[in-house]
């Protein structure tokens, strides 16, 4: 425990030391924002609103008690700051954050803008989106908003400059939060002659549009921009994609609305932000978190348990979004409300959850919620304390969470994560897919997934990018199913190669360009050349084809693509067995070397055994290293570098106990002491320093 917080605690073990803490401590605290809190925070979604202020000191006590350093507030409290229109009410919202300074706590503001007053959308209804059929959807529930929607903009604009006027220059508020969860759009006439408008300034003239977007095809041609529909599936795959990009060109254009206003009106000391959900994929984050300081994201597991290849790939591309460490503003204490079984996560694995998140370069953990309200559509949700306002079980585990945070901030400040791969991920060639499956088990998430889980357990450490970021630093870039590729992409590609990079390219990569047209040469398109082969045909699969070559033996369960090897240096590294007679013989996998780089096609959907042997050729190959070898399978081991050496945070997701040796003796950062070998229980976590 640091020294701070074994004071602060005394402060709070008393009722009347609570009453008697010093407005000096808090100042002193307030004074301290950018430099001196841990760098591992822990946190919780407060909602002073929704409790008598005499409440709220009792609550910060128990928040303290817990470790935690931080709340978010204010995101769903619209009605309350702005009761009427124009007619602000901060003040509760003030005395609020000033109460949680005098218990050391900071705080995160968020902008209410996903939950209007009732008052607003009454009076001006053209505030409310409507949905893909038509309906105009009520108040009563959140996200009722229109998100293109002027009028909707002009209130979202003033209750957020209020609240910069009143807070961004508040020390102890650390940030904010823009909105929540940003998802629901609208399908008005206005929100669509608005796409039209996108649409005209994107492609110039309706020749250009219907040239590029093959609208000869059944009769599609357009003659004036206002016949142009919105659809959101089964039509012309050049609508369908601009339709999405005009849904995320409106939400960054939303979020800016807000984002000058915090900016104009704050100290550059405080971070803004917005919550994401991980996997979800509604609008393109690249484009939309390109103006925000930070990532954050809502990790949920939902029904079941902690999956840490699919968290753990959630959390790396959020890590990407701005390629830095980000925050998870809200994440599960113990279980959710809105699974089909909101069943609890075990013992231990809400702890093991955090330092998860901690590991793939998160700086904040922070709970959804603090306590239920009592009434509202979330009331089974879990909390950290119950409707009496006492602790829930969970609550000493989440306090031990806190405490470790104290306990291995000073080894972790500063630490990033720092990759040797780099998966390339992309929303385009995703929705590309999801539109045009070919096989209804075709999953992009899960085949990108195949890919990451095997060279993350070999690598320790993946990087998840967009293909237009910066790749020269890696020894491996893969790109599982880059299936729209832009010109700009395969410039970045090729550059790369030609810098002595492996390029991997998984099945369906390069098929289509820009507009989601398909490109005029065979797959990979652009690349092909440099790859020295093919793809000859593509084939949906009823069942599994048996495969053999440098991997060993397997399956390919959904997808096979038929490739050639047009060059002499092109090697052929896996073959499909005896199948449809097309595939029999074929090359299903190639490679070429080119110049000090390479290049290499994976055309089949690999069975797990097979990856993973195709995995530890694609890191053997490229010189990629394992950090901490001889793991044992479950206990996943992730790494943060930074000025004191390499930390490990080590997590034992097997179901039984495990211990292994190190290769050299490393600090142990929460129990203390040299360890030369690691045990742990189930969901026990380690965090390691190999220093320099
Ligand atoms: C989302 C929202 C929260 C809350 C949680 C419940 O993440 O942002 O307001 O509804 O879900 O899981």
């Amino acid at each position: 425990m640091s020294k701070s917080r074994m004071k602060s605690s005394l402060y709070c073990s008393t009722a009347l030391l609570i009453l008697l803490a010093p407005t000096r401590w808090a100042n002193r605290f307030a004074e301290s924002r950018t430099s001196s809190h841990p760098a591992l925070l822990l946190g919780t979604a407060w909602y002073p609103e929704q409790w008598p202020e005499s409440r709220w000191e009792t609550d910060l006590s128990l928040m303290h008690e817990a470790g935690i350093h931080v709340v978010r507030v204010g995101e769903f409290a619209w009605s309350r700051m702005e009761s009427e229109e124009g007619h602000y009410d901060l003040d509760w919202l003030d005395r609020a954050i000033a109460l949680a300074a005098k218990h050391q706590i900071y705080t995160v503001v968020g902008t209410p803008t996903a939950a209007p007053p009732a008052w607003l959308t009454q009076k001006y209804p053209e505030t409310l989106r409507t949905a893909e059929d038509g309906r105009v959807v009520q108040h009563g529930n959140r996200q009722q908003f229109n998100w293109a929607n002027p009028k909707y903009r002009e209130f979202a604009r003033k209750i957020a400059e209020q609240m910069a006027h009143r807070f961004g220059h508040n020390p102890n508020v650390l940030g904010w939060q823009i909105d929540n969860e940003y998802s629901e759009v609208s399908f008005d006439s206005r929100t669509r002659a608005q796409f039209q408008q996108w649409l005209k300034e994107r492609y110039g003239t309706l020749d250009n549009l219907n040239a590029r977007w093959t609208t000869e095809y059944w009769s599609q041609s357009y003659t004036a921009w206002d016949q142009i529909p919105i659809q959101v599936k089964y039509g012309n795959p050049g609508l369908l994609l601009s339709w999405m990009r005009f849904v995320s060109d409106t939400w960054r254009s939303y979020q800016k609305n807000q984002l000058d206003v915090i900016r104009a009106n704050s100290d550059s000391g405080q971070f803004v932000t917005t919550n994401t959900m991980g996997a979800y994929d509604g609008f393109d984050h690249y484009t939309v978190l390109q103006d925000l300081d930070m990532a954050a994201w809502d990790d949920y597991v939902g029904e079941g348990h902690l999956d840490p290849v699919k968290n753990g790939a959630a959390h790396d591309l959020t890590r990407g979004f701005k390629e830095k460490n980000f925050w998870v503003m809200e994440t599960q204490p113990g279980h959710v409300n809105w699974a089909d079984i909101n069943n609890s996560l075990d013992k231990g694995e809400v702890r093991a959850m955090a330092w998860h998140a901690i590991g793939h370069g998160a700086d904040t953990v922070s709970y959804w919620q603090w306590r239920s309200a009592m009434n509202g559509q979330e009331q089974y949700h879990g909390t950290l304390l119950g409707a009496d306002g006492t602790p829930v079980p969970l609550y000493p585990e989440v306090a031990q969470v806190g405490k470790e945070f104290e306990k291995a901030s000073a080894v972790l400040a500063g630490t990033t994560v720092q990759s040797e791969v780099a998966l390339l991920h992309s929303y385009e060639s995703r929705w590309a897919i999801q539109w045009q499956p070919h096989n209804k088990n075709y999953d992009p998430k899960e085949e990108f997934l195949s890919y990451y889980g095997p060279l993350r357990a070999i690598s320790q450490s993946v990087d998840i990018l967009q293909p237009t970021s910066n790749l020269s630093h890696y020894k491996l870039v893969v790109a599982p199913g880059l299936n729209v590729l832009s010109e700009a992409a395969a410039k970045n590609l090729i550059a790369y190669v030609e810098g002595g990079g492996h390029l991997v390219l998984g099945q369906r990569s390069a098929m289509k360009d820009e507009d989601n047209s398909l490109q005029p040469e065979r797959q990979p398109g652009p690349l092909a050349e440099f790859l020295g082969g093919r793809v000859e045909q593509y084939y949906a699969l009823i069942g599994p084809v048996p495969l053999e070559g440098k991997w060993g033996a397997g399956e390919c369960p959904l997808w096979a693509e038929l490739l050639s090897a047009k060059n002499a240096a092109t090697e052929v590294l896996m073959r499909y067995g005896k199948s449809n007679g097309w595939l029999d013989g074929q090359p299903a996998a190639i490679t070429r070397q080119v110049g000090k780089g390479r290049v290499t096609y994976i055309g089949a959907w690999l069975d797990p055994k097979t990856m993973q042997q195709a995995a530890k050729w694609m890191t053997d190959t490229s010189a990629v290293k394992t950090p901490l070898p001889s793991v044992p399978e479950g206990v996943e081991v992730s790494v943060r570098q930074g000025e004191h050496g390499a930390v490990f945070v080590i997590i034992n997701f097997a179901k039984t106990a495990q211990t292994f040796p190190l290769s050299r003796p490393m600090k142990d950062v929460l129990e203390g002491g040299e360890k030369t070998s690691v045990s742990l229980p189930v969901y026990g976590v380690a965090v390691l320093l190999a220093a320099h």
